[in-house]
């Protein structure tokens, strides 16, 4: 069975004029691309594969290479399904774009990731606000064949379902640790460090960015640490954190965080640029270029 899935656009409500989606999901209209938005990936895909070398790290480039992505066209979920099936019996699965927290941690859960069907338009090459389809799949869909990696966000997604009860405060914390990983995680390796994190690699000025320019904090990944943290939405950020190999992400989060929530519930929490004691240094950042604000 097939819906043609239609974008929902702004709406008013009482939380103001916010963009208000069907949280089913959808089949992806492929058919219905145009030439124009096939090219917005080809172009987007050209681009970040030749600012990726050397930058991001091997496990996102590999990966990448056996899902066959290429220019000509924007991929089939179902082709690439194949391959995420069998890899990691992970599957993609077409969404109109954010999902409410709840609904987006159960698919994780399931090894189901949500990828937003549509296309950024040619004048949004540089810069979006929310995901698109090139973030969702080139971003995010590769580093799900990496064994370690699709556990990690399978127990995420766990994790999400257990904070989600526990309330907004336990769910923030989580959702600084999906943030500074997931999206904007950055990863040690014999040749120096290297991207992994989707919010990244989906974007040519922070992929050079973030290994190059001497404004961020570059720390050591610690869990409790990255739950204290505050993040930018709208700028690159002011501090990435470092790991130093997959199974790192996978032994710190083991724990139940029930009790970490608990405990960090009376702790002060950490401007985005800040450095603090006892972090792990690679690189303190300058700040040059950091908009001053009282709140961060
Ligand atoms: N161990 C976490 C918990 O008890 C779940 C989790 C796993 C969270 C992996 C994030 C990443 O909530
Ligand atoms: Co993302």
């Amino acid at each position: 069975m097939s819906t043609t899935p239609r974008r929902v656009e702004h709406q008013q409500t009482d939380r103001g004029y916010v963009p208000i989606y069907t949280t089913a999901t959808v089949e992806q209209p492929w058919a219905d691309y145009t030439r124009t938005e096939h090219e917005v990936w080809s172009t987007l895909f050209r681009r970040q594969r030749e600012v990726l070398k050397g930058r991001a790290c091997n496990e996102f480039i590999e990966n990448q290479e056996r899902f066959g992505m290429s220019p000509d066209a924007i991929p089939k979920f179902q082709d690439l399904n194949k391959v995420l099936k069998a890899g990691t019996d992970w599957e993609i699965v077409g969404v109109e774009g954010l999902l409410p927290d709840e609904i987006f941690f159960d698919h994780l859960a399931n090894r189901r990731f949500p990828v937003t069907w549509w296309i950024r338009k040619p004048e949004q090459l540089d810069y979006l606000s929310e995901p698109d389809l090139f973030h969702d799949l080139f971003g995010h869909v590769p580093m799900l064949l990496n064994p370690v990696f699709a556990d990690y966000v399978q127990a995420y997604g766990r994790g999400g379902v257990k904070a989600h009860k526990l309330g907004p405060d336990a769910l923030m914390k989580l959702t600084r640790l999906y943030w500074y990983t997931v999206e904007f995680g950055l990863i040690n390796t014999p040749e120096g460090v290297r991207i992994y994190g989707s919010g990244i690699v989906s974007s040519k000025g922070e992929s050079i960015y973030c290994l190059e320019s001497d404004s961020p904090n570059r720390i050591g990944f610690d869990l409790e640490r990255i739950m204290r943290t505050k993040y930018k939405i709208d700028t690159y950020q002011q501090t990435y954190f470092v790991i130093d190999g997959f199974q790192q992400l996978m032994d710190a989060t083991q724990p139940d965080f029930t009790p970490i929530y608990a405990r960090l519930k009376e702790q002060p929490e950490f401007a985005a640029g800040s450095v603090q004691d006892g972090d792990r240094v690679i690189h303190r950042g300058t700040g040059e270029g950091w908009v001053k604000s009282e709140e961060t």
